[in-house]
């Protein structure tokens, strides 16, 4: 079993990179954000105030969130719901870390997150997966990227998927919740200690791939 831990700030392509190395080595792969997500989606939906921890805890637990696998790559179920596409609309987005700087929220989404990691070989894509969710991760990367060229990517993705993006709008919205990641108290945004850093900026995603596999192949696991 091996277990890759791959953090950094939004956009740095971390799921892009994670979802092939699984394939790559035959692991699962788990999103972590999309956890986060799909909380913030139901908060909104309910109409739940998102500085209410206390509230959010509740829901939490009156939910189920499932990661499941299929050709198409992770999807997330909320309550049996398919949400795997509304997560990643801009307003969630622009919400999800207001949510994720709960602590209590974060104990009960790191459990969920180690449960995943306790009978399968893992990739985990987050912010805190080196440093927290598991800290003896096998290969533990922090992948970066200009943010200039992290919301270039985004803005294609959006477009791609029918949005109208505006660019400079993109870059302020990368640029807040980075900043929200890092100075939280809780678990914040950092490479732990024996991470190894990979600036992804003017690297393919193939590239980025290759490199991580052969620290793998290095952990010899
Ligand atoms: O990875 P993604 O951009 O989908 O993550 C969405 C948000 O979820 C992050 O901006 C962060 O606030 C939160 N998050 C977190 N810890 C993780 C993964 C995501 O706090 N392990």
């Amino acid at each position: 079993m091996i277990s890759v831990a791959i953090d950094g700030p939004a956009g740095a392509g971390k799921s892009t990179i994670a979802r092939k190395l699984a394939a790559k080595i035959g692991a699962i792969y788990i999103d972590s954000g999309s956890m986060y997500r799909a909380l913030t989606y139901k908060a909104l939906c309910n109409q739940v105030s998102l500085d209410d921890e206390d509230a959010l805890v509740s829901l939490l637990k009156n939910s189920q969130i499932v990661l499941e696998q299929n050709l198409e790559g992770q999807q997330i179920f909320l309550d049996g719901k398919n949400v795997t596409e509304e997560i990643r609309s801009p307003v969630i987005s622009q919400h999800v870390s207001a949510v994720a700087r709960h602590p209590k929220v974060r104990e009960i989404m790191v459990q969920l997150q180690r449960e995943y990691a306790k009978e399968n070989s893992v990739v985990m894509d987050g912010r805190d997966i080196g440093t927290v969710v598991l800290p003896h991760a096998d290969v533990k990367i922090f992948l970066t990227a200009s943010v200039e060229e992290r919301a270039e990517r985004r803005y294609k993705e959006l477009l791609h998927k029918g949005y109208q993006p505006i660019i400079s709008e993109i870059l302020s919205d990368i640029k807040e919740r980075d900043r929200l990641d890092i100075e939280r108290e809780t678990s914040p945004l950092k490479k732990a200690e024996d991470a190894i850093e990979i600036d992804a900026t003017h690297l393919t995603i193939d590239q980025v791939v290759e490199k991580v596999y052969q620290l793998c192949s290095k952990d010899n696991h």
